[in-house]
């Protein structure tokens, strides 16, 4: 068995957490390959709601073992956090969490610049996790890796020369005051005793446990569209979500993965700036906020939301190859008496032939709707494909033609019990 990638397919909270954590009862390993702390993956399990930033969504199966992949950027404190909260929980992550020795470590500097950069002309509407400012510093060769944790006289050099460079840029530039180098440093040398046990060669790691024929799920953070090559730059993250993503940021090659599954929310949400043609600003997208709880997972923020786009959901299935889909949220439209659809996009009145990656051009496209009616009765207590109204099936049709996917699992909760497989 090769493995599987499973990628957010539209801009990120699309219930990936929840879907990793239930099909994860069939994989023996499950590793984060790209992102950070920014990530926010929900899990409800009888009455208590777990929420991972770093560590993957399989932790809560016993017998799953998490991996941290090299393209992950670690902040050593909001690991330890949730390594102690669920701890906390009784969920002993020793023996069975491992980090990769080349994942960059997010540095007290990373945030300050986050939040620095926000206060420009451009605003992202990061989640002020230090995220963009790390994966500069692993681009332009200067970051600090955990491999870097094991040698202390190595470490407190490259902590030195690099908060020499921040502080001047800091201070020169920003007017801002400078960081202090001896506190930082000493927090960073205490990081080795800690995260020392669960530092490993994952790449290794990972091919090993393909070559003794264990079953490996690469769970993505983000989504698609906050892409840094394929998403609506420059409003998106630092780093790849997409399924190409998977690969480099785990060491596990093209060759060995044999599936991709595309996590679909039944209508569309996006946190932060930039462009949203199907966003409503109206009633309706009150509505949607209000009966899917669409509030983030890391920052609290109101999630933008907005109706299904089958159009932009074609472009995420060719950029990632999906070959099946989990569709959530199904619930959240059943408060709805009609629903719409958008299957195109129209510039001046003329339909477009391709995906626009160019945010002017994105910004000033008009989305085609077409209109279904709503099936208005509650299907969160629904156990099979079967038990869904007519007019649910209607719209699942409808958004796979549409979108080319097939979809495969169904979830009307945030619960495990929601969800079930659609026989094809
Ligand atoms: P992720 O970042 O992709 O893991 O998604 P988030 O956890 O940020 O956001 C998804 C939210 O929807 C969480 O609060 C989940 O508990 C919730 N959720 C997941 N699937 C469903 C579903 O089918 N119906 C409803 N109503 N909520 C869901
Ligand atoms: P999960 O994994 C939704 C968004 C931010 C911002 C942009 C850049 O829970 O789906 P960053 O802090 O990464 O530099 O912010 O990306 N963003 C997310 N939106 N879900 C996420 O993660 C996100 N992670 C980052 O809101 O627009
Ligand atoms: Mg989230």
């Amino acid at each position: 068995m090769g493995a599987t990638v499973l990628v957010g397919s539209q801009w990120g909270d699309e219930g990936k957490g929840k879907i990793v954590d239930l099909i994860s009862k069939e994989y023996d390993v499950v590793a984060r390959y790209q992102g950070g702390a920014n990530a926010g993956h929900t899990v409800e399990i009888g009455d208590k709601k777990y929420v991972l930033h770093l560590i993957p969504s399989g932790i809560l199966r016993e017998k799953v073992v998490c991996v941290i992949g090299n393209g992950v950027v670690i902040d050593p404190t909001a690991l330890l956090e949730e390594i102690d909260l669920l701890k906390k929980n009784n969920i002993d992550v020793d023996g069975r969490l491992f980090i990769s020795h080349n994942a960059h470590l997010i540095m007290p500097y990373h945030k300050l610049l986050d939040s620095i950069s926000e206060s420009g002309d451009v605003k992202i509407g990061t989640t002020g996790r230090g995220i963009g400012p790390c994966y500069i510093d692993k681009y332009g060769r200067k970051g600090i890796r955990i491999v870097d944790l094991l040698d202390r006289v190595e470490l407190e050099k490259k902590i030195r020369t690099n908060l020499k460079e921040k502080n001047e840029f800091l201070q020169k530039i920003h007017g801002h005051e400078g960081l202090d180098v001896e506190a930082i440093v000493k927090e960073y040398l205490e990081f080795d005793q800690i995260i020392d046990k669960y530092i490993k060669d994952a790449p290794a790691y990972l091919n090993r446990a393909l070559d003794e024929g264990k079953s490996v799920l690469l769970e993505g953070a983000q989504g698609t569209f906050l892409d840094i090559d394929h998403g609506t730059y420059p409003f998106v993250t630092s780093s790849n979500p997409t399924s190409g993503g998977a690969c480099t940021g785990s060491g596990i090659a093209p060759t060995r993965i044999d599936s991709v599954i595309g996590i679909v929310k039944a209508y569309t949400t996006r946190v932060g700036n930039g462009p949203f043609p199907t966003e409503l600003l109206d009633e309706d997208g009150n509505k949607l906020r209000e009966f899917g709880a669409e509030f983030g997972a890391t920052t609290g923020r109101p999630r933008r939301c907005g109706w299904f786009d089958a159009y932009l959901l074609s472009y995420s299935r060719m950029i990632n190859g999906i070959t099946s889909v989990a569709l959530t949220k199904l619930d959240v439209l059943s408060n709805f008496k009609q629903i719409k659809v958008c299957v195109a996009y129209e510039i001046n009145g003329k339909r477009l032939k391709s995906f626009p990656t160019n945010v002017n051009q994105l910004n000033s496209v008009t989305p085609v709707y077409e209109t279904l009616d709503g099936w208005n009765t509650d299907i969160s207590n629904c156990e099979s494909y079967d038990d869904l109204p007519a007019k649910t099936l209607d719209y699942l049709d409808f958004i796979s033609r549409h979108s080319g996917i097939k979809i495969n699992i169904i979830s009307v909760g945030p619960k495990r019990k929601q969800t079930f497989f659609v026989d094809q």
